[in-house]
């Protein structure tokens, strides 16, 4: 499959473009010119239908297979947005753009895209629809949620949805998948504590929010080690505790903030529960005021048991089942993915990028040798989804 001519050209092409899309890097929903680009691509390949501004910025093509007339429709999806990163690997064809970066290899998972819809325009060898998404906004903006917002779902009607994301440390040419929630919901926290500043030599006379802060950050440390089930994964960090401004005042007020990730929706809605009771309690030791502010911010991404294995069967037709983990660890960031398989049943598989820098580090580089894969893994997914009856 890799050494395909069919693929060849697109091979090629997918390189310069991301090379392209790495030099001008574009943030959350401010992907105008990759945007265009991708529609414009879109279009020189024939796709059936190419639509922009969806969800703002995204962009959705369609291509109708030639062998049949089945009303099968399946989505694949790339993310087109890149990271507020200064770059600093000294890449030929580094950011252009000062504080903007692809750290995250989003212009890799377009070129691979672009692509695989270059090769089935041409080929259309299977009976159905294929929905090409390209979304904007992945790294914080729920620019996923948005195009759902705008019709993805009730517009283009797909059965499944497929995403694919870069993972360093795991090795080129290889992929990695698992049944259920493959990466964590990213929850956020802020608790407002107010309590009666005064003097610091009469602590009698105040109700110190100090001190109430410091039995809080003590007290969410029960929920992973005593509220959770120890098979159960949780993470509840405190990460700011603001408060004070003189060393002899006992101050008013004090702010502690913090994350929460899960890998369902049980620990993440005990977790939340938790928060809210154990500030509840130290209100009333403390005699202060504790306001709890939770933000849901992108939901687990769960894949479907049948499409994991679909998934992992695809690769392992392209480089052999000891190429494939397919129970690898779930990863506790998030990811926007997680929207569309709120919608529709499929599977978020990783790809192996070498030994690179970490994503969102200035050293990152998407590999330019995962790009075979990535396209042979679109293209052979979608032949089989959607192979002729
Ligand atoms: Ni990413």
């Amino acid at each position: 499959m890799l050494n395909e001519s069919r693929i060849a050209a697109a091979i090629d092409d997918a390189v310069l473009w991301r090379h392209h899309l790495h030099e001008r890097p574009e943030l959350l929903y401010e992907v105008e010119e990759t945007a265009a680009f991708v529609a414009e691509r879109l279009r020189s390949f024939g796709c059936d239908t190419v639509e922009t501004e969806i969800g703002r910025t995204g962009v959705v093509a369609t291509i109708r297979g030639r062998r049949g007339t089945s009303e099968r429709r399946i989505a694949l999806r790339a993310d087109m947005d890149a990271l507020p990163i200064k770059e600093e690997t000294g890449l030929p064809y580094a950011s252009q753009r000062p504080g903007a970066m692809h750290a995250c290899g989003h212009d890799g998972h377009t070129a691979m895209l672009l692509g695989a819809a270059r090769t089935l325009a041409e080929t259309r060898d299977f009976d159905g629809t294929v929905i090409l998404v390209f979304q904007p906004a992945e790294e914080g903006g729920a620019g996923a949620r948005a195009m759902i917002e705008d019709g993805l779902v009730t517009r283009f009607r797909p059965d499944a949805f497929y995403g694919l994301h870069n993972i360093p440390g795991i090795a080129l040419g290889t992929f990695a998948v698992r049944p259920g929630p493959i990466m964590a919901a990213t929850d956020e926290f802020r608790v407002a504590i107010t309590g009666r500043g005064g003097h610091a030599a009469i602590p009698h006379r105040t109700a110190d929010p100090i001190l109430a802060g410091a039995a809080l950050v003590q007290g969410l440390q029960q929920i992973v080690s005593r509220n959770t089930d120890p098979l159960a994964s949780l993470v509840v960090s405190v990460t700011q505790f603001h408060a004070g401004f003189a060393h002899n005042v006992i101050p008013d007020d004090a702010i502690v903030s913090g994350t929460v990730r899960s890998l369902s929706d049980e620990t993440r809605t005990a977790a939340e529960a938790r928060i809210r009771a154990i500030a509840a309690g130290i209100a009333l030791a403390h005699d202060c005021a504790l306001e709890v502010e939770y933000q849901r911010n992108y939901p687990v991404t769960v894949n479907d048991p049948t499409a994991a294995t679909f998934c992992g069967d695809i690769a392992a037709g392209l480089v052999g089942e000891e190429a494939i983990d397919r129970a690898v660890d779930p990863l506790m960031g998030g990811e926007d993915f997680s929207y569309m398989l709120e919608q529709r049943p499929g599977a978020f598989a990783f790809i192996g990028n070498g030994p690179s820098a970490n994503l969102h580090h200035a050293l990152y580089d998407f590999d330019d040798r995962a790009i075979p894969y990535g396209i042979a893994y679109w293209v052979a997914l979608t032949e089989k989804a959607l192979s002729p009856a």
